[in-house]
């Protein structure tokens, strides 16, 4: 197995850039197209429209999710004390970054000790499938759940951005059947994300058929990691290569809409791109059970607890608004009925 030395070194850089930097993708996530249909006579009392929900055996008090951002160095430990602190108090569900740098050299595990500021909250490991390609196995996985007691692990596909970043692994051929090995041998579910460009159709379906448990669009209209890789490209050819594809990917709202032809409901998760309950609602009403928010939170966990507690609560009293003026008072009657203009998208 190679080590990556530089590896917690990107990890700060992609931190920096992304608060510092204009990393907006140039195309929109489609939420801004859609409608929820208001109702004037909404004969519901505000304060009993419930968000509540669980999932993976955990109660959620809202489907928000702090998406999987970072850890393995000094300042990811502590963003992900603040994030992993606040998901406890708000609630909600929460990821860390990629684990790899930790798997590599258990001395960066700490990092990622977050479930005893979360001893309740719905967990999420994180490990880039790419590396089945690269010397890890299941044994790998397992450390990366075991290191923050997750209650799942994320593999995330990211095949532009190994392609775009410097130092990326380019080997994809063949992980498919190496996922579902994993998703047969690790005691946890395991579930797929993107990371900024979405999962179309038939990608989600390969993936749902070799025992993914949920699949996380992490779609486009977000966080561009085209040009996050751009502004670390010493090279100024490679960079303006990285900026041609600053307009990539699947727009988040119509990857939900794609992936309502799956069979057999599947566990979908909302993210890219997502700026407010509002998107939320959205995302939720096209079929997702949870919707992330990656730059949004990191922007706010920045300024401090305080800040971030505030913007969650926000989106949450966003969502529970939003429910009741389209006179829906549960999650479980939150439905596309709810939306107008999908053939917008
Ligand atoms: C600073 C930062 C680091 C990230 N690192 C990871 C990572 O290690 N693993 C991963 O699966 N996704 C990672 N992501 C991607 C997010 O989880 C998310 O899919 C993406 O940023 C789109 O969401 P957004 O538009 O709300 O930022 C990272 C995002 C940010 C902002």
């Amino acid at each position: 197995m190679k080590k990556d030395a530089l590896l917690p070194q990107r990890k700060d850089d992609h931190l920096t850039i992304n608060l510092e930097r204009d990393v907006q993708s140039g195309i929109s996530t489609g939420f801004e197209r859609l409608y929820l249909k208001h109702k004037a006579l909404t004969e519901l009392d505000l304060e009993k429209v419930d968000t509540s929900l669980t999932l993976f055996n955990k109660q959620l008090a809202a489907p928000i999710l702090i998406s999987s951002m970072t850890g393995g160095t000094a300042a990811g430990a502590a963003f992900n004390r603040t994030l992993a602190t606040v998901a406890q108090y708000c609630g909600i569900a929460m990821g860390v970054g990629s684990q790899r740098a930790a798997v590599d050299n258990p001395e960066l595990a700490e990092s990622f000790n977050i479930r005893k500021f979360a001893p309740n909250a719905l967990l999420f490991a994180n490990l880039g499938a790419v590396q089945l390609n690269y010397g890890y196995g299941i044994d790998e996985c397992n450390k990366a759940v075991d290191m923050l007691e997750a209650d799942a692990l994320y593999l995330h596909l990211n095949p532009l951005q190994e392609a775009l970043q410097p130092e990326g692994n380019h080997n994809f051929f063949g992980l498919l059947p190496k996922i579902e090995q994993v998703c047969r041998s690790l005691p946890v579910p395991v579930l797929v994300k993107e990371v900024g460009w979405g999962i179309g159709l038939e990608t989600a379906r390969q993936l749902l058929q070799v025992g993914v448990a949920g699949i996380d669009v992490a779609g486009a209209g977000g966080t561009s990691w085209a040009k996050v890789e751009m502004y670390r490209q010493p090279d100024l050819l490679k960079a303006s290569i990285n900026a041609a594809f600053g307009n990539w990917g699947i727009p988040t709202a119509r990857n939900l809409l794609e992936l309502r032809d799956l069979d057999g409901n599947p566990l979908i998760f909302a993210s890219g791109g997502l700026r407010d309950g509002i998107d939320l609602a959205k995302s939720l009403a096209l079929g997702a059970k949870l919707g992330g928010f990656a730059r949004k939170f990191l922007h706010a966990a920045n300024l401090g607890e305080l800040d971030l507690i505030s913007q969650i609560e926000a989106i949450k009293t966003e969502l529970q608004t939003a429910m009741f003026a389209c006179g829906v008072s549960s999650l479980s009657e939150w439905n596309i009925s709810h939306l107008e203009g999908i053939e917008r998208l």
